[in-house]
């Protein structure tokens, strides 16, 4: 049974859903599913936009024919090649046999590379603003290399004032029924899963995001149409804001999230104890999070989310313990910076986790290091005077 909904008049969302999938990319948890959102723009020129992953290739070929109603497909736009969204291209070539593929000229490379097809007369290549007529619908097309592949798209339709964003404004978590953004609590139930999606995903690309938001700030855009999670018809200021502060590295949050590995508890116990003096402090809604028992994607988005940063971490042979090491270096490899970071170590006979920790610290940018405390062991009531010192060094910096 064919399983659609209408975008606009002749616009239909023609993806599907996948909540058996364990981990996105083969890495990111996912619970709450993944969509993958591909549109078909009915018009003189049947035109879909992008395909979706293989997993959920029958329940799509089924939406389309029936959206299609009998009609041929006359162009597929391939914003994307990732095979979440582009494994279906060949099925549907060997459906519509004279059905264009819409895409420049990396897309095309990336199609050889991934397919072996002839493409001889089925591609209309298009650069940098380049528009398509599909008769009533026109599509413009900007370029978006490394948001978060090279080859990477956008189509804006100028008469619905439209972007068909890519990856772009995606976020993990299934569309149960609806659709749009203004079907759901959003804030509630999807930005941490865009947050985390963000920051994973997209988060190395701060600078390329920047330049699509500025090429989108020219565009008179009522709707979004993303490739994974909700389409944007209202508040879109709300999301371009958090996509405009993520690509910037500015938290979200003037906070702390303190994130600790601990073998036996004593570098747990001192990363509590910080917590609470920082909460008779008076600071609201502390994270803390255990490294071992939290997927690094989640430690990875609340670092993006939040201005300070405390890493506590046990010497573990010599050097950071391994799930610490882990999110330390992630955070290195997805380029966040613009943090301030406080720094606990522990070790029973030679503590040099910290040292090490800096030096990763050292190779980010704009990282600012507020304090460091170092324990042998377990923290001491002598020991408690450093703790408060770096809690102080917060505060300065949460009030700054
Ligand atoms: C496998 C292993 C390796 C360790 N390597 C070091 C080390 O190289 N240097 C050090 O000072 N302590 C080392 N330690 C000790 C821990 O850093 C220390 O016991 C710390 O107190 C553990 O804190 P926890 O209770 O939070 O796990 C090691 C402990 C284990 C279990
Ligand atoms: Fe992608
Ligand atoms: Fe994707």
């Amino acid at each position: 049974m064919h399983c659609t909904r209408k975008v606009t008049d002749n616009i239909y969302w023609v993806g599907g859903n996948d909540r058996r999938l364990a981990l996105f990319e083969n890495l990111f948890p996912i619970p709450r599913g993944v969509s993958y959102n591909s549109y078909l723009i009915m018009d003189e020129k049947t035109t879909l936009m992008d395909t979706v992953d293989f997993s959920i290739s029958r329940q799509f070929i089924e939406n389309v024919q029936y959206v299609l109603a009998g009609r041929t497909l006359d162009y597929l736009v391939i914003n994307h090649m990732e095979p979440d969204h582009c494994a279906n291209i060949e099925v549907l070539v060997r459906l519509y046999p004279e059905m264009k593929l819409v895409g420049n000229a990396k897309t095309v490379q990336m199609i050889k590379q991934f397919y072996e097809m002839d493409l001889e007369g089925k591609v209309i290549e298009v650069k940098e603003k380049d528009e398509l007529s599909l008769g009533v619908h026109t599509l413009q097309f900007f370029m978006a290399p490394m948001v978060h592949w090279p080859e990477v798209m956008v189509a804006y339709e100028q008469s619905e004032k439209i972007l068909f964003s890519a990856d772009g404004f995606g976020t993990f978590g299934a569309l149960n029924g609806n659709i749009f953004n203004d079907e759901m609590d959003f804030d509630r139930d999807w930005l941490d899963d865009a947050r985390r999606y963000y920051t994973n995903i997209v988060g190395k690309y701060g600078v390329q995001v920047q330049a699509l938001l500025k090429k989108a700030a020219t565009l008179d855009i009522e709707m979004i149409c993303p490739l994974h999670g909700p389409v944007w018809r209202s508040d879109l200021g709300y999301f371009i804001d958090k996509y405009d502060k993520w690509s910037r590295y500015e938290p979200e949050d003037n906070n702390v999230v303190i994130i600790y590995g601990s073998m036996y508890g004593n570098t747990e116990n001192a990363a509590n104890v910080l917590a609470m003096s920082l909460a008779d402090a008076g600071v609201k809604n502390i994270a803390v999070y255990d490294a071992s028992v939290t997927h690094v994607s989640h430690l990875i988005a609340e670092a993006f989310r939040c201005s300070v940063i405390v890493v506590a971490t046990p010497t573990y042979n010599g050097g950071i313990y391994p799930s610490m090491e882990s999110f330390l270096l992630d955070m290195k490899a997805l380029g966040l910076r613009n943090r301030k970071v406080g720094i606990l170590d522990n070790g029973t006979w030679a503590p040099t986790a910290s040292k090490q920790v800096k030096k990763i610290l050292e190779e980010m940018k704009e990282i600012e290091i507020l304090g460091e405390v170092s324990i042998k062991s377990t923290l001491k009531p002598a020991g408690l005077a450093n703790v408060e010192e770096l809690k102080d060094a917060i505060m300065t910096s949460l009030n700054a």
